[in-house]
């Protein structure tokens, strides 16, 4: 690599020159012909930041509670998988590096680093942070609830339950490429092949779409968070909402927390970018548990956004991956402290102090502008055509 690199996209170049094609194409992939991957990026862009002058930011406060924990910053990691493809140390590297910058981590289920592994390269580095599981509900509920078990046992702090995969998406360049782990890896949490996902032939398809199909459970309905909740003292998070009514569903199963997830576009191709679906969500769910959102979070700027438009934080996906690609543990802690420095800067040439102070005041949409705009001048006209009316009555009735 010539240069420093300076931006998430920087680390995702020189990931697509380390990384095997397959494995890069599995990290990168959505959902079939991609429009909503695209869209999750694109939709920062339809929204413009708003600065405010003159009001002393020589120091910005990005920290924030999540679920009860302090957090150097509103950025989080969110679950990937299998992350030894990208560099042999996996989900230690990530985790220490978290540990490092401050922040918090979720671990996939299907991590190549078992659940106590992680913990331990967590706590065993300096400085502040906090693991959540993410969890996958496997037609084998008792399997399901060993992960819980595990996850308490070990110190994490929550289960972030993942509802948006009862099968997995059409992700197309991993069905050409037929994906399955290198024979070297499995899902570490899980000692059988075939839950490890480390048989030997999934056929053409995807290998993990094969996966899913077998041992994930489709029948999961809103009775199973009331079920895993009962199972667990920890809190639940449910990820992979999109609209308002469904929030006030996962409130009123007593969530701890909502993510506004498309599962990084991966999923259900056409749906919206879940910043579109942002506002609806928090509005639905009025202050009543935490609203978190991911999906095409890039730079500090998209941070802002997503704050201002009412998430308590957001969850990075891919840059984790790309950072991980390049440089191990270091890399990651490079694209979190460049997505910090990001958001400081964005914070402070908004004329913002602390991310408790974000909200729509310091945005400006366009199109919302110019609608707001017809809207006042269709008023104006309606309210002269009345008054027209009224002279015209009086002059001859
Ligand atoms: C994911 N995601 C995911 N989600 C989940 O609940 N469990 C998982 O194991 C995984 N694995 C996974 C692997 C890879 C390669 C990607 C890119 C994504 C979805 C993830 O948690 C998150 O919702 C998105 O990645 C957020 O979008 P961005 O930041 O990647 O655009
Ligand atoms: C994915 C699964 C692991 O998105 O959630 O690939």
């Amino acid at each position: 690599m010539s240069g420093q690199r300076v931006c998430v996209s920087d680390f995702e170049d020189e990931a697509r020159k380390v990384l095997p094609k397959s494995v890069f194409d599995y990290y990168r992939s959505g959902a079939d012909q991609q429009h909503t991957l695209t869209d999750n990026v694109a939709a920062f862009n339809r929204w413009h930041l708003l600065p405010r002058v003159l009001r002393d930011v020589s120091t910005v406060d990005m920290s924030v509670s999540v679920l009860g924990h302090r957090l150097s910053m509103p950025v989080c990691v969110a679950a990937t998988a299998m992350q030894r493809m990208a560099h042999p140390e996996g989900e230690t590297a990530t985790a220490r590096a978290c540990r490092a910058v401050g922040t918090g981590m979720m671990l996939s289920s299907w991590a190549t680093s078992t659940i106590e592994e992680v913990m331990s390269a967590m706590t065993s580095s300096a400085g502040g942070a906090v693991l959540w599981l993410q969890l996958y509900i496997y037609k084998d509920r008792e399997l399901t609830l060993s992960l819980v078990r595990r996850a308490e046992e070990a110190g994490y702090k929550a289960i972030f339950v993942t509802v948006d995969t009862p099968y997995l998406g059409r992700r197309l360049d991993d069905m050409r490429n037929r994906f399955k782990l290198p024979s070297h890896l499995s899902m570490s949490n899980f000692t059988s092949a075939s839950l490890a996902f480390s048989e030997g032939n999934y056929g053409d398809d995807s290998g993990l779409a094969v996966y899913v199909a077998k041992a994930i459970d489709p029948t999961l309905c809103w009775d199973d968070i009331t079920w895993l909740k009962k199972h667990t003292h920890l809190p639940v998070i449910v990820k992979g909402i999109l609209n308002g009514e469904d929030a006030v569903q996962a409130v009123n199963r007593g969530v701890s927390g909502i993510l506004v997830s498309n599962h990084g576009a991966r999923q259900l191709d056409g749906v919206p970018a879940t910043l579109d679906v942002l506002e609806e969500v928090v509005k639905s769910v009025d202050g009543r548990c935490e609203v978190y959102m991911d999906g095409g979070v890039r730079r500090g700027t998209d941070v802002l956004k997503a704050l201002a438009l009412g998430a308590k934080a957001v969850f990075i996906g891919r840059p984790v991956l790309w950072g991980l690609s390049c440089q191990g543990e270091q890399g990651v802690t490079k694209v979190l402290e460049l997505v910090k420095e990001e958001l400081r800067l964005a914070m402070a040439l908004s004329g913002c102090r602390s991310v408790s102070e974000l909200s729509l005041q310091w945005l400006f949409r366009r199109r919302r502008e110019s609608l707001r705009r017809h809207w006042t001048f269709l008023c104006h006209q309606l309210r002269s055509v009345h008054s027209l009316l009224r002279c015209s009555q009086q002059m001859f009735f």
